[in-house]
């Protein structure tokens, strides 16, 4: 600890600006570059969050249309109130049985340009989320075919794939298939510390001076040098040759003792197929495990783990449980995951496996009205009100369900009776709805109704 403190540095003679880097800064990144395949790469010392809102700065100015899939991170509705830019929409393709969202089909991303072409609108640029939480990935190399004939840069919310580079068994990287801009949490996935993301482009479309302004707009003038050598060594460390041997004989045995389990769903794996609408590939480091047939929703499963058998899982839904092994997963812990999992199938009664109903999928709502952009809608007014007055009502919060993992509703936008009742019934049947102040649901953050004129 003490001589990680030691480490704590500032910007001294020698060790470089990150925000105009000349020396070993530079010399990071460029070496960074070459690993992840990119003409220029950033650190980022606020993680993949800031990545995107200097993707979005970089790209769209006030007035341009981003294309962008609905289940985007949150960073993504933040970058539109920051660059002024306008939301066009694309839903990604959703799994009702399971109630969770895949990636976006190309029909989708054509047909969003021809709404954008009807309206005469500029599309600054496309952002996508490849791989998903569940680590399934869209046809980057299709998409980005579309977005260039149109003129607009692809960016890629690679958030979870930051090891793809690595290893033939993972999908592709989105900038070897096409994609102009790709951001990942290298602390996520490879071993950086926690906070330190990377910002890779490729090619002529975007200027590499745009994110340098933006980034200087947004990052620190103080950045960790903790976190900007922890990006170093964590490339240094996802290059060594056998990195991911371990972890992926890890992930395959996983997957083969989950499946053996006598109270198995399976995986998610057995549950789609690749190839199909919205899903590409699966990342081999992701497992799925579909919960139902332990008569437990995935968030119950979760907590258990948690609790009684010290293992965390990335991440729950009503139906799943997402597990991520990264570099430092082995065997150990994937014996020590698989007993856990048998010992909550032994302990679940079996008349609750017959009599339990599991909380159901909803279908998706058309997308509301927008009644203000992202930016006027940041900058007004809130009022918060009772749930039975606010239909009708412009919504100032970002209310996202799961199942499915896709926002209902976001600032500036329609909060109808219909939104509401869905939002209402996900949380009651045991999903969760996040972004809600009142988590109750009894209540919501409504746009004050005599500024609506008055915002900017
Ligand atoms: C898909 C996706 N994008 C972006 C982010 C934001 O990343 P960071 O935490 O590195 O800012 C997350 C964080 O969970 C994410 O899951």
């Amino acid at each position: 600890m003490a001589s990680a403190l030691s480490h704590d540095l500032t910007e001294l003679p020698g060790l470089d600006y990150l925000s105009s880097p000349t020396g070993a800064i530079k010399e990071a990144q460029e070496l960074a570059a070459s690993a992840f395949g990119s003409d220029a790469t950033w650190f980022l010392v606020n993680g993949t969050t800031a990545g995107i809102h200097a993707a979005i700065l970089a790209t769209c100015g006030p007035g341009d249309a981003l294309i962008l899939a609905r289940n985007c991170h949150l960073a993504a509705f933040s970058a539109m109130a920051l660059s002024g830019c306008t939301p066009i929409y694309v839903m990604p393709v959703q799994d009702e049985g399971l109630g969770i969202a895949h990636g976006i089909t190309p029909d989708a991303l054509r047909s969003a340009f021809s709404d954008a072409a009807r309206e005469y609108r500029h599309v600054g640029a496309v952002l996508l989320v490849c791989p998903t939480y569940f680590g399934v990935t869209s046809d980057i190399a299709q998409l980005a075919s579309i977005c260039h004939e149109h003129g607009a840069p692809l960016l890629v919310d690679e958030a979870h794939g930051a090891h793809f580079a690595f290893h033939a068994s993972f999908p592709q990287p989105a900038l070897a298939l096409g994609a102009d801009v790709t951001i990942q949490s290298t602390h996520k996935v490879l071993s950086s510390l926690g906070q330190s993301s990377m910002l890779h482009l490729k090619g002529h479309r975007v200027s590499p001076e745009r994110f340098s302004r933006a980034l200087q707009t947004l990052q620190s003038s103080s950045p960790s040098y903790l976190l900007l050598a922890s990006l170093d060594a964590a490339r240094a460390h996802a290059q060594l040759h056998d990195t991911f041997n371990e972890p992926l004989e890890a992930a395959a045995a996983a997957r083969q003792l989950l499946r053996q389990l006598p109270t198995g769903s399976g995986l998610l794996d057995d549950h789609i197929l690749t190839g199909s609408d919205g899903v590409h590939e699966i990342d081999p480091l992701r497992i799925t495990l579909v919960t139902d047939s332990l008569g437990m929703s995935g968030f119950e499963v979760d907590d258990l783990l948690q609790r009684s058998f010290g293992v965390c899982a990335e991440m729950s839904t009503d139906k799943t449980v997402v597990f991520a092994l990264g570099p430092g997963s082995r065997l150990a812990h994937v014996h020590q995951l698989a007993t856990a999992l048998e010992a909550i199938g032994e302990n679940s009664s079996k008349s609750r496996q017959e009599h339990m109903q599991l909380p159901v999928a909803t279908a998706p709502l058309s997308l509301p009205r927008m009644q203000l952009t992202p930016r006027q809608a940041f900058f007004a007014q809130t009022e918060r009100v009772p749930a039975r007055e606010a239909s009708g009502r412009t919504c100032a919060e970002l209310l996202c369900p799961y199942p499915p993992g896709v926002p209902a509703v976001v600032p500036g936008e329609l909060l109808s009776a219909e939104v509401i009742a869905m939002l209402q019934a996900v949380a009651a049947g045991g999903g969760k709805v996040t972004g809600a102040a009142d988590d109750s649901l009894q209540s919501f953050a409504v746009i004050v109704k005599d500024l609506f004129d008055e915002t900017t």
